[in-house]
């Protein structure tokens, strides 16, 4: 019995039809909700460092479900069959009612905003972190495009961004946080309420997301290879929207979890979509999207040494040049790299002006990353430390770096070029 759940599809019981009777079922009121015991409990129940904390993380939920209500309209237009725009548009319905909600809070509870929904928008706008500016600034850029390309691929990776990235990793994964601290300390009945009914929306918006996913590629052969340049592009961001302010991990521990904790629940979600869209993250085209080995636990914590050493993410400073940190980092760069483009085996070596050198020697199936020198290398690179993790964290172009020399490359171009796939940029 157990083989037989194992191997089902978990879209076989999945219809546009019945997810749209799902939400004719599931309709609930923002404009009702009672918010008199929420304003008085935020005050008397909270302590002021907690209520910033909230007022931080809640903030990103505000902002994000007026820019989801904006951003759905290309959506509509570009899927293919009217059982599809029907649901959308619905969707489009829950997220306009997901953003009355936390205007009200705000407003009501918090104290902050004016007359209209902008004047709330405009006082929380200062809350807003890099990469949560970065993920939902790719939204709306993704809107554009799906509008004057409304193709399948191209609705294919707006989908990954909007349902799989925003939805399933980013907001699902709060919403879970959220609600659980208020349940165990009992706290804003009303508030918990709404995002409750939240929740249970933003899953029917998920299993739509998966189940057209999956559908598309059905359609269209290059729909993998979309879904792969998406996430290599957007996962540095989105790991970055849960980095607290001046990474004090206290806006996350008030409330008892950890960065590592929401991360790893973060990529659970991911992971399992990406699998039930018949797609899964490890298994996609082209130079992998994530390429930090381990059990979700452990990638969620070499994520955070990547994103504390300045790796990938916001840039603050100059990079950790640690012995440790470096190794962590050439790990992923190896890991990163497409070894199934690679015309034949051969070692890349880096030589820093400021850092120790490394190597990365690439075979397909035993790519690794080793410090020090290699015998004869195919290519060697010279940079300064710095500009090479900016070219890693997509933060500079490595073209406009060689025109202006301050990336140096020699050995066998030839091998370079017929290579060049292998290459995540
Ligand atoms: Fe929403
Ligand atoms: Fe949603």
């Amino acid at each position: 019995m157990e083989i037989a759940t194992a191997t089902r599809n978990p879209l076989a019981d999945v219809s546009y039809e019945d997810l749209y009777r799902r939400w004719e079922h599931g309709q609930w009121s923002s404009t009702e909700l009672d918010f008199s015991t929420d304003s008085e409990e935020w005050q008397t129940e909270l302590s002021d460092f907690e209520r910033r904390a909230a007022l931080w993380n809640y903030s990103l939920f505000f902002w994000g479900e007026d820019a989801v209500t904006d951003g759905l309209s290309p959506y509509i237009d570009a899927a293919p069959l009217e059982e599809q725009k029907y649901f959308l548009a619905t969707q489009q319905a829950d997220e306009a009612r997901h953003a009355v909600f936390f205007n009200r809070f705000m407003k009501e509870v918090v104290g902050i905003g004016g007359d209209s929904v902008s004047d709330g928008l405009k006082a929380i706008e200062p809350n807003l972190n890099w990469g949560f500016r970065e993920v939902f600034g790719r939204l709306e850029t993704m809107c554009a495009e799906l509008r004057r390309n409304p193709s399948i691929p191209r609705l294919a990776a707006a989908v990954t961004l909007y349902h799989v990235v925003i939805e399933a990793t980013l907001a699902q994964t709060g919403q879970h946080f959220i609600t659980s601290y208020l349940t165990e300390r009992d706290l804003l009945p009303a508030f918990r309420s709404g995002m409750e009914n939240v929740a249970a929306d933003e899953q029917r918006h998920i299993a739509f997301g998966v189940k057209l996913l999956s559908d598309l590629r059905e359609l269209d052969p290059e729909v993998p290879a979309a879904v792969s340049d998406l996430l290599r592009e957007i996962l540095p961001a989105t790991v970055s929207v849960i980095v607290p302010p001046g990474w004090d991990e206290r806006y996350l521990t008030v409330f008892g979890s950890t960065f590592e904790d929401i991360a790893e629940e973060g990529i659970v979600s991911i992971l399992s979509k990406l699998r039930s869209a018949g797609m899964p993250l490890d298994e996609l085209p082209g130079p992998p999207p994530f390429p930090v080995a381990g059990t979700p636990r452990q990638r969620a914590e070499r994520t955070k040494r990547l994103l504390k050493a300045g790796y990938i993410g916001e840039k603050t400073g100059p990079p950790s040049a640690g012995s440790e940190d470096m190794g962590l980092l050439f790990d992923a760069v190896a890991a990163g790299l497409d070894s199934g483009a690679v015309s034949e085996p051969g070692a890349i070596q880096w030589e820093f002006r400021d850092a120790e050198p490394w190597h990365v020697i690439v075979t397909n199936g035993s790519t690794r990353a080793a410090r020090g020198r290699a015998d004869a290398p195919r290519l060697t690179l010279k940079t300064t430390f710095e500009d090479f993790v900016d070219v890693v964290a997509n933060r500079a172009d490595p073209r406009l770096m060689v025109a202006r020399g301050r990336l140096r490359a020699r050995g066998d171009l030839r091998w370079l070029w017929k290579s060049r796939r292998m290459f995540p940029v």
